[in-house]
């Protein structure tokens, strides 16, 4: 059962803030990360591919691994944890999520203010410039080539070793700091500086929820912990919350 006290600071909440990681896609049936690397790809480890050095290494590798991705991710949808995110952000004067996830389903679901701090599989930049490029010439090069400096193009994802796009990381940090409940749902807790934002909440005083199946390193701070899948706590809480 979803705590009293959790829906009571909920409904009372001017501001919310919601960080989520690779968990909240599981049940849409994407593998986490890790788990991505089947079939075809099982031989290869990832922090080989996704790096810049793996791509300057063989950029046709690593631009075709992210085509499988992406192509894999057409037959997948939001799931009901997905939409009672969009749902609870329809209820919250001031409602920011905060994403690791490259897959675009918060926004497929209806979420509005969604801030990417990994980047997005649908993007596209320049390797040389690290402009968003929209539109390129197809003429069967591996990876393509920047219409601008003949540059190659690569996914516009954070890759291991890269910092995160600084807007997208301070505006993260900013509604974690001014948040009056904060969820952290589906991811590990294991990758920085995303892993710090729970707990810049909790040293404002907001009230902090993680809602993941398993234990984590913020488990123990956790104001409330909701242990099981986002696509059957969330639901429940906007139930609860809202009727
Ligand atoms: P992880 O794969 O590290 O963690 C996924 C978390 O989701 C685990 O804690 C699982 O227990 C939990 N989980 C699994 N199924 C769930 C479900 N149905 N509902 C809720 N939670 C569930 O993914 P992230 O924490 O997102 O970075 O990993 C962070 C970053 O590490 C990724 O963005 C990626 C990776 O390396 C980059 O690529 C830069």
């Amino acid at each position: 059962m979803v705590p009293d006290k959790l829906i009571h600071s909920l409904r009372a909440a001017r501001q919310v803030t919601v960080l989520t990681g690779a968990g909240v896609s599981a049940e849409s049936g994407i593998p986490t990360f890790r788990d991505a690397l089947t079939g075809l790809w099982s031989q290869y480890n990832p922090q080989e591919l996704a790096t810049p050095d793996a791509f300057r290494r063989n950029p046709r590798l690593v631009w075709e691994w992210y085509a499988f991705r992406r192509q894999m991710l057409t037959e997948k949808t939001p799931n009901p944890g997905h939409f009672a995110l969009a749902e609870i952000e329809k209820h919250i004067p001031e409602f920011i999520l905060v994403t690791q996830n490259i897959d675009g389903l918060h926004q497929r679901a209806g979420s509005r203010n969604v801030i990417e701090l990994h980047g997005n599989l649908g993007r596209v930049k320049c390797f040389d410039e690290n402009t968003v490029i929209s539109q390129w010439a197809e003429t069967g090069e591996v990876p393509p080539r920047c219409p601008r400096c003949g540059g190659l193009l690569r996914p516009d994802v954070v890759w291991f070793g890269e910092y995160l796009p600084a807007d997208a990381l301070e505006a993260g940090q900013a509604a974690a700091r001014s948040c009056n409940v904060f969820f952290s749902v589906g991811t590990s807790g294991m990758v920085q500086p995303a892993a710090s934002l729970p707990f810049m909440a909790l040293e404002q005083g907001a009230m902090v929820v993680e809602v993941n199946p398993d234990e984590t390193p913020l488990s123990r701070w956790a104001t409330h912990t909701l242990r099981g899948p986002s696509g059957v706590w969330l639901p429940d809480v906007v139930k609860t919350a809202w009727g």
